[in-house]
């Protein structure tokens, strides 16, 4: 219920599953973290108006056009099917006409993620099980060497986070986990949220 009422709220269209079709070993299919999911975890996790979100495998847009609603912040989403991105991109037409007022960008890109360029405001990432871990390893070097480059703090934000992600996070990156949110009345243990923080005030985590 929750769906249709927030996809119409913000003039998209965002329920539903991608195709089979589409899957590969490497990159899942489309389906669109539940709204419900999304209140919850943002009763829990805040952002701020200097935040920069990126969306890596946006699908429609969900959670690009939710989190840009609700925080007014910079918004980019990266989508590699062409079908859905064009999905987002008309989505994005009809957000726009009913909620003109909002100044910040939302934008989508079509390519991979392993081959969006990590800009240096980008300080807030987001995740919903959108491919392997091979090519998880290589968006979290683009984005350490974008750290690098520009030195600051950084949260990754997974949701429904496969337990090979969780491993490399922790055991080869200057990530730590600092929050986890689950979901309540669900026996599923990856129904949850988990926030990797990269700190650039605490002097132990060295990249
Ligand atoms: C599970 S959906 C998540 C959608 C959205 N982030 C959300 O939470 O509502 C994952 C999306 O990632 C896309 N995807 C898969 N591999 C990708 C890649 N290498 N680069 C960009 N997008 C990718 C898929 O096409 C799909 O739309």
């Amino acid at each position: 219920m929750k769906e249709e009422i927030y996809d119409k709220l913000l003039s998209i269209v965002t329920a539903g599953f991608g195709e089979w079709l589409y899957q590969t070993i490497h990159y899942n299919r489309y389906e669109a973290t539940p709204y419900e999911a999304l209140d919850l975890f943002f009763q829990e996790y805040q952002l701020d108006k200097k935040d920069k979100l990126v969306d890596f495998g946006c699908g429609r847009g969900r959670v690009a056009f939710y989190i840009h609603h609700r925080f007014q912040i910079p918004v980019t989403g990266v989508e590699a099917i062409e079908e859905t991105y064009e999905q987002a991109v008309q989505n994005r037409t009809a957000y726009l006409e009913n909620h003109p007022h909002i100044g910040a960008p939302i934008r989508f890109l079509y390519g991979p993620a392993e081959d969006y360029k990590v800009e240096p405001a980008d300080n807030r990432f987001y995740f919903f099980n959108p491919f392997s871990i091979h090519i998880f390893r290589k968006v979290v070097s683009n984005i350490l060497d974008s750290i690098r480059e520009k030195e600051r703090s950084t949260d990754m934000i997974l949701y429904y986070p496969m337990p090979e992600y969780e491993l490399y996070l922790k055991r080869s990156t200057p990530f730590q986990l600092i929050k986890e949110v689950r979901l309540p009345d669900t026996n599923d243990n990856f129904d949850k949220f988990l926030v990797y923080r990269y700190d650039q005030h605490n002097g132990k985590l060295r990249i």
